[in-house]
């Protein structure tokens, strides 16, 4: 079967699906064509902090309904270090900005929900996806549904398909620059079946190692500690999640974390990645195929958001008046941003967490981070304006 549409979008996460929903608003025509089912990511849980930015948007072009009666707004976060909390109130540091709990699955959702409605077109279980000809004037992708060969023509590609997709490793070597720093260490992450124990999320830093309590919902907790890179799973039966994690968020006062059925875990590894330039001739490159960011603070989901706005942004431009200036700055634009989002992830990273090669040097200047962190109104604002989001 052959279609022709203006872009082709490979990956159906939450920068695929928004850039497809944002272009559908510009009246650009586009395909999307993901290679998992719609269920698995639909239920693969991930990320759950929108920045005010990325709620707005949402608001703003038709897909918040849900997100506006569900989502719970968080006006602060605490720090917790030597038995102690400390709130930063983002909400007060940043003239009244917030960010709002909503998970990652549930924003796939109603985006894909809006992109079915429109009758759009939209292929899941995709096999054998394969980029081409943008280099030249004719881009295209290849790949096999339900046992029959497909083929797209378009204008542009938008490789949305996250970091193992197949769009960044098929542009020509040599062209991308890689910027690349791993941890020693990753996240045990659980999605229990309990009401928060915090109203606030804590984000802790404790001698056993980096501890975060997040929610989903009034009755959904979700719970994240440092573990190692190559962590068995099964050497942590319910209980051991349950004292470690009690015992990472201790306080002098004393402090109970509430304990339920555990519904799903997984072990997400660390890294900070940038591939340079963002677009290589009609290929453009968003979200998590271009760059990658730890999990501390909470921005992989936010970034790559922002980088289909700008895209949308400059298609919407090429389509209406021909001009091609936007799209040749999609790759600056977006890196501008993507740099200092880089740096703020490594650096929540680095104060909360414990490495397994510090000094005592070390550990006495990460103190010292947190305590100026928790004592300066201007140190806790700079933490407060990029955790509710840079402005696009
Ligand atoms: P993705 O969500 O990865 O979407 C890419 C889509 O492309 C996927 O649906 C994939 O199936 C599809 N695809 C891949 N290859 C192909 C192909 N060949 N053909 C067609 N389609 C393809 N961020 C946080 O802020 N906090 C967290 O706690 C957090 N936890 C995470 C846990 C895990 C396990 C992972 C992987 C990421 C996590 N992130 C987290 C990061 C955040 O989820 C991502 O930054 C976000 O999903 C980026 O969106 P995206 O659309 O760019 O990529
Ligand atoms: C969540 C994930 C994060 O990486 C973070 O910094 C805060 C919250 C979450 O999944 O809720």
């Amino acid at each position: 079967m052959k279609l022709q549409t203006q872009v082709g979008i490979v990956g159906a996460g939450p920068a695929g699906l928004m850039l497809a929903h944002l272009l559908n608003l510009e009246g650009i025509e586009s395909v999307v064509i993901e290679n998992r089912s719609r269920d698995y990511v639909q239920e693969r849980v991930r990320a759950g902090v929108l920045e005010q930015g990325t709620v707005d948007l949402m608001i703003r072009t038709g897909v918040g309904e849900r997100l506006l009666r569900q989502g719970l707004v968080h006006k602060g976060i605490e720090i917790r270090f030597n038995g102690e909390g400390h709130r930063i109130d983002l909400h007060a540091l940043t003239g009244g900005r917030a960010i709002t709990i909503y998970g990652q699955n549930e924003v796939v959702k109603d985006l894909t929900e809006t992109r079915i409605a429109s009758g759009k077109p939209l292929f899941f279980e995709c096999e054998d996806v394969h980029v081409s000809g943008f280099d030249a004037e004719a881009p295209r992708i290849d790949f096999r549904h339900s046992g029959e060969g497909h083929q797209v023509r378009c204008d542009f590609i938008a490789g949305c398909d996250g970091f193992h997709g197949v769009c960044r490793p098929s542009i020509a070597t040599g062209a991308l620059t890689i910027y690349e720093r791993t941890y020693p260490f990753a996240w045990l992450g659980v999605l229990a079946r309990v009401a928060p124990s915090s109203d606030e999320l804590i984000y802790a830093n404790h001698e056993r190692g980096f501890a975060l309590h997040s929610m989903r919902s009034p009755q959904l907790t979700r719970l994240y500690l440092q573990c190692t890179v190559d962590e068995d799973l099964s050497a942590w039966p319910d209980d051991r999640i349950w004292d470690e994690l009690q015992r990472r968020f201790e306080t002098r006062r004393g402090w109970t974390l509430r304990r339920g059925p555990i519904e799903q875990r997984g072990v997400t590894p660390m890294r900070s990645f940038v591939a340079e330039p963002m677009q290589f001739g009609r290929l453009f490159l968003a979200g998590d195929a271009a760059h990658i960011v730890p999990p501390t603070g909470a921005k992989g989901l936010n970034l790559a958001i922002a980088d289909v706005l700008v895209l949308s942004k400059a298609l919407a431009e090429f389509y209406s008046h021909g001009s091609s200036d936007a799209l040749n700055g999609y790759s600056s634009t977006c890196l501008a941003r993507v740099w200092k989002v880089q740096r703020f992830s490594w650096w929540m990273t680095s104060m909360l967490h414990r490495f397994p090669d510090e000094t005592a040097f070390d550990r006495r200047r990460q103190t010292a981070e947190l305590e100026y962190l928790t004592s300066s109104r201007a140190a806790a604002q700079s933490l407060a304006e990029n955790y509710v989001g840079l402005p696009i």
